[in-house]
């Protein structure tokens, strides 16, 4: 295994799918550290959504390399064995139980993490009541804990959702256009949060919203047909003439 592989958070090196023959993804090559958080760009149709399938299991790669935390081949895994070794994945929509509290969703999420040993440690829940504490000073929602979720803003849910996230104690976030539909103030609160989780995850973030991802203040992948058109920071990656036309431009 090369250096590259194993000092990596995330490695894919030269991936492809086809649906029906259609390259979705096509040489696809990315490598996050650990620690580090990348902004995903790129218009409707780029495969932002199909590389998170990827990198979850949902969909196998037809050929490519992909390898999480510098040792485990995902392709050698399925979508939950994924799941458990560390990769937690926000979809678009939020999905938190909107009949139940903030603080039973957060419980929820977490009994899914709950083993054996860590009941015989913590029989009291001492420790997960500290980071349900924790979750909620992150995503701002302490004091609508005890509300059901039906009664936050969309924003607020997708907030929420992220805190589901945390619970289960991902290494890798992937975040999937966390800000759409988001008011202003929501998006630049949403990059704050981001940036907090970042200082202890290694975090992906698709999004269209170019001043969130300013905000972000992180590098920037921008894919194209499947593969990266240009990488860097987004004031490089913005003035790049192929971005603006595929993309910026529009
Ligand atoms: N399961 C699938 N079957 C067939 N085509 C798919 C499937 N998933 C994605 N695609 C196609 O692959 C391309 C990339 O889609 P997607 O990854 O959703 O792009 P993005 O998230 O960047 O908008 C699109 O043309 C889409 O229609
Ligand atoms: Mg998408």
């Amino acid at each position: 295994m090369s250096n590259r592989v194993t000092s990596s958070m995330l490695y894919l090196d030269n991936v492809h799918v086809a649906f029906d023959g259609f390259k979705a993804i096509n040489g696809l090559s990315m490598i996050l550290e650990p620690g580090e958080m990348r902004a995903i760009i790129g218009p409707n149709g780029a495969g932002k959504t199909t590389m998170m399938d990827i990198i979850t299991g949902k969909t196998a790669p037809d050929e490519g390399d992909v390898w999480f935390d510098g040792k485990h081949d995902l392709i050698t895994y399925d979508e939950s064995a994924i799941a458990t070794m560390g990769i937690g994945r926000k979809f678009q929509k939020p999905t938190v139980f909107e009949s139940h509290t903030l603080e039973d969703n957060l419980l929820l999420a977490m009994s899914g993490r709950r083993s054996i040993k860590t009941m015989l440690l913590d029989p009291g829940g001492k420790a997960e009541a500290q980071r349900m504490n924790e979750i909620f000073d992150t995503i701002r929602l302490g004091e609508r804990r005890k509300d059901f979720a039906a009664d936050l803003s969309h924003g607020q849910k997708q907030w929420l959702e992220i805190g589901m996230l945390l619970a289960q104690d991902p290494k890798l976030l992937l975040v999937d256009e966390p800000v759409a539909g988001m008011t202003d103030a929501e998006t630049e609160e949403t990059a704050r949060l981001l940036r907090e989780i970042a200082r202890d995850h290694t975090v992906v973030v698709v999004e269209h919203d170019m001043d969130f991802i300013r905000d972000l203040d992180v590098k920037v992948t921008c894919l194209h047909e499947g593969a990266v058109l240009a990488e860097g920071q987004l004031d490089s990656v913005s003035a790049d003439q192929r971005v603006i036309d595929v993309y910026l431009g529009r």
